[in-house]
């Protein structure tokens, strides 16, 4: 069938109100709201509201067969056509499909309504509500391959490629039909071509598997992600009655302990990140050019691969990923039948985790970007409580029921505790028993081992999170057990990625997170020891907003952490400077560990800290830093785990880090002490971008002195004016202030903000930022 993006014009009523406004997808009802301190979905969700959103669109069908792709919708989605209802679906993030076919007016107009009804509780990081994501029609004839029934398989690839294409074939009558089957290049030639004559049943679906050999394919890989196509045409009693385009990838994967990952035949460490879905300002409304950019900063800051938390992600995303070559662990579930929140998906697992997993399977199997299905994050019944490893055989099979070319996997934690302190004594003892934590003799299985050895067993590779510390002692238990980091701490990294390197057996690392994200809020802060302590595992109290623990913050803005990172993947990277201000010389601090040290790229401190000490750092994989102050050398220091400091006395002027190696210079940084805030400067970060009203353009805010030097710690209030364009958003990566999402004013945060446009109307967009007692700065763009 043909598919067709619909997601221009619906009207949308909020919370039943008669009255409607016009809406393009992907949309956010909940972004667009005002958040409360008292909203119910509290810290987790970011403190946005919730509610009840319906979206209504009238359009004619013409086609024999009509199905609505919904690549998302949060959540409890319930589907009507012609005010039939069609379908429920409660989950949240999985993508369904409603045949309209039965109950349309062909030839007339219909009424397509889509209702969202969000419960809170339900969620532990931002959700979103609503079609945030994008809404499709595939239309078709009599004899049609219907969506997701198309799976490209590359069986082998090398010198030639074999490429298997295995059909399901529908028909509204039992009869021979021709299936054309075209493979086109990346330039879109054909390469291969053969035609079937298959009898067709109208009495379920038929497959037919059809196989290529393809001279010379060109591969896919992270770095040359080309795309192939099969073009499909159906012909029955003398019509060609249905087409399909397919796109795929030749590559081929392979996980085992011995060899680790393969792609193409090649070994390869995953530098891995774990994000979930929102972006910021525009929240989870998933714009292919939102989702665009994300992915290729973290491709550009030394990431390979992400992890998508706890939910499988935006076929834009996907299709994103494709094109840019970067690797995709796709995940189900956060919760299986044991809750995380109130109103969770938990309600619903039972009935619906096996639709839902062939719906993310389903969908997704044809992307090369692919290399995993995780069927849950964390689950409760890891342990073998609640019959989990029952659970976890057949959800495995259930995967491998549309997919076996790609590795099962779950993320899996350390066991929490199931002690229940005001239990009585001999339940209390007997739980003791069960989960006993103690340490056990090497080689012996201890209780995290023995509870979920059976949960683990159906898996192809487990997720290991926080973990890092058994890769090598599971080893010795598990020989044959491919392990992954699904989630390390930014403060862990140096020596989890290390593990990595050391072990075969464990194929990457994914930090948690990558990428700022909404919700969950304050999970990544720290404090000073004059601000109070911080525990280890907490969410924080309204305004915090976001959770903070990425490597990029919410605008997309590296973090320290984030060269960090590179430092130690890629090493040889500048020996970038950072400091601590020197009000907390000496003090101590708190944080939840996912949390990094209270630094900035600063050299500028108030007067009153003349000569006061300040501590710097530099992430190098350097031998040694030498440390120079206005062309003073005041000594040399040698990096501890990818970290060199040094104290420096401060005195304005220019800090340079000069990197060595095997006794030469190989890398050299400058910090200078900037002057205050005077202007702002508005940069496009794209020339041009596309007048559809969907296509975004972000334009980067950096307030700056009178040289033009960045302002690092400025938190300038800035009113945002758009002429030839819609204003989106502008927004800070600040983790923790009132800014609303819906005006056109927000704070700057560490000296930058960002704002994102669209438009419908072609021509010049230019985006002027002011700020109280500063020059405004303006940028423009064309729109095409
Ligand atoms: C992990 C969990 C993540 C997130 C993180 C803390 O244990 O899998 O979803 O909650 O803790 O931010």
């Amino acid at each position: 069938m043909q598919k067709r993006c619909i997601s221009k014009d619906w009207r949308f009523h909020l919370d039943r109100k008669p009255q409607y406004e016009m809406v393009d997808l992907p949309h956010d009802y909940s972004i667009l709201q005002p958040r409360d301190p008292g909203a119910a979905g509290g810290a987790g969700n970011g403190y946005f509201p919730c509610g009840f959103g319906e979206y209504v669109k009238f359009m004619r069908l013409d086609a024999p067969h009509c199905i609505l792709d919904i690549d998302g919708a949060y959540m409890n989605a319930s589907v009507c056509l012609n005010e039939h209802l069609l379908a429920l679906h409660p989950h949240g993030y999985t993508p369904f499909l409603v045949d309209l076919t039965e109950k349309m007016w062909p030839g007339k107009t219909n009424k397509i309504a889509i209702s969202t009804t969000v419960l809170q509780p339900s969620t532990r990081w931002y959700s979103g509500a609503g079609l945030y994501r994008d809404v499709f029609l595939w239309t078709g004839g009599a004899v049609r391959v219907e969506p997701w029934d198309v799976f490209v398989t590359t069986i082998h690839a090398d010198q030639t490629a074999q490429i298997r294409i295995q059909y399901q074939i529908c028909s509204d009558k039992t009869v021979t039909a021709s299936v054309r089957t075209e493979i086109r290049d990346p330039e879109g030639r054909p390469v291969a071509e053969h035609t079937d004559e298959t009898a067709v049943s109208s009495a379920g679906k038929s497959p037919l598997t059809v196989e290529f050999t393809i001279p010379q394919p060109q591969l896919w890989d992270l770095d040359h992600p080309v795309l192939y196509t099969v073009h499909t045409e159906i012909t029955a009693e003398g019509e060609i009655t249905d087409t399909a385009d397919t796109a795929f990838g030749i590559r081929t994967i392979s996980v085992d302990a011995k060899n680790g990952f393969r792609l193409n035949g090649h070994p390869m460490k995953l530098r891995g990140g774990c994000i979930h879905h929102d972006h910021g300002v525009l929240g989870a409304a998933s714009f292919p050019a939102a989702e665009e950019r994300k992915l290729r900063r973290l491709k550009e800051t030394g990431f390979n691969a992400v992890r998508i938390a706890h939910n499988p992600p935006s076929l834009a995303l996907l299709e994103c990923c494709d094109r840019i070559g970067m690797l995709v662990m796709d995940e189900a579930f956060d919760m299986w039948n044991s809750g995380k929140t109130l109103y969770d998906y938990h309600l619903w697992f039972a009935d619906w985790c096996a639709r839902d997993l062939s719906y993310m399977v389903q969908r997704d199997r044809n992307h090369p970007c692919v290399i995993s299905y995780s069927i849950g994050n964390e689950i409760i019944e890891r342990d073998g409580m609640s019959d989990g490893a029952e659970w976890a055989v057949r959800l495995a099979a259930e995967v491998r029921r549309y997919d076996t070319t790609r590795p099962v996997t779950s993320g899996v934690c350390d066991l929490w505790n199931h002690l229940d302190d005001q239990a009585p004594a001999d339940y209390q003892a007997e739980q003791h028993r069960i989960f006993r934590k103690e340490p056990v003799p090497n080689g012996e299985k201890d209780c995290f081992a023995r509870s979920t050895e059976a949960y683990m067993a159906p898996l192809d590779m487990v997720g290991y999170n926080y973990l890092y510390g058994r890769y090598r002692s599971d080893h010795q238990l598990y020989p044959e057990r491919v392990i992954w980091g699904s989630e390390t701490q930014a403060l862990d990294f140096y020596d989890s990625w290390h593990a990595v390197l050391e072990n075969n057996h464990v194929i990457g690392d994914f930090t948690w997170t990558a990428y700022d994200n909404l919700g969950e809020a304050g999970t990544g802060r720290s404090c000073w020891m004059r601000e109070g302590y911080i525990p280890r595992i907490s969410t924080a109290a309204y305004p915090w907003r976001t959770c903070y623990q990425g490597d990029l913050d919410l605008c997309g803005y590296r973090r320290p952490q984030s060269y960090f990172r590179e430092a130690v993947w890629i090493g040889h990277t500048e020996p970038r400077i950072f400091t601590t201000h020197p009000m907390h010389y000496g003090e101590g601090f708190s944080g939840t560990h996912w949390h990094w040290y209270d630094v900035l790229d600063t050299w500028t401190f108030p007067d009153e800290y003349l000569g006061k000490p300040v501590q710097a750092e530099v992430y190098t994989d350097a031998d040694e830093i030498e440390w120079c102050l206005n062309g003073r050398t005041l000594g040399r220091s040698k990096p501890e785990k990818g970290i060199a400091r040094f104290d420096i006395p401060y005195e304005k002027g220019t800090l340079d880090a000069v990197a060595y190696r095997d006794g030469r210079e190989c890398g050299k940084s400058s910090l200078h002490t900037v002057g205050t805030a005077a202007a702002i400067r508005v940069e496009a970060e794209r020339a041009s971008f596309h007048a559809d009203r969907r296509d975004l353009c972000y334009f980067d805010i950096t307030i700056v002195d009178e040289n033009g030097d960045r302002v690092p710690d400025a938190k300038t209030a800035l009113r945002c004016q758009v002429n030839g364009g819609e204003l989106m958003g502008i927004f800070s990566g600040d983790p923790k202030n009132e800014d609303s999402y819906t005006s056109d004013r927000a704070h700057a945060f560490e000296g930058r903000a960002l704002a994102i446009v669209r438009t419908a109307d072609p021509g010049c967009v230019t985006v002027t930022i002011h700020g109280e007692s500063l020059q405004s700065g303006s940028a423009s763009t064309m729109a095409e």
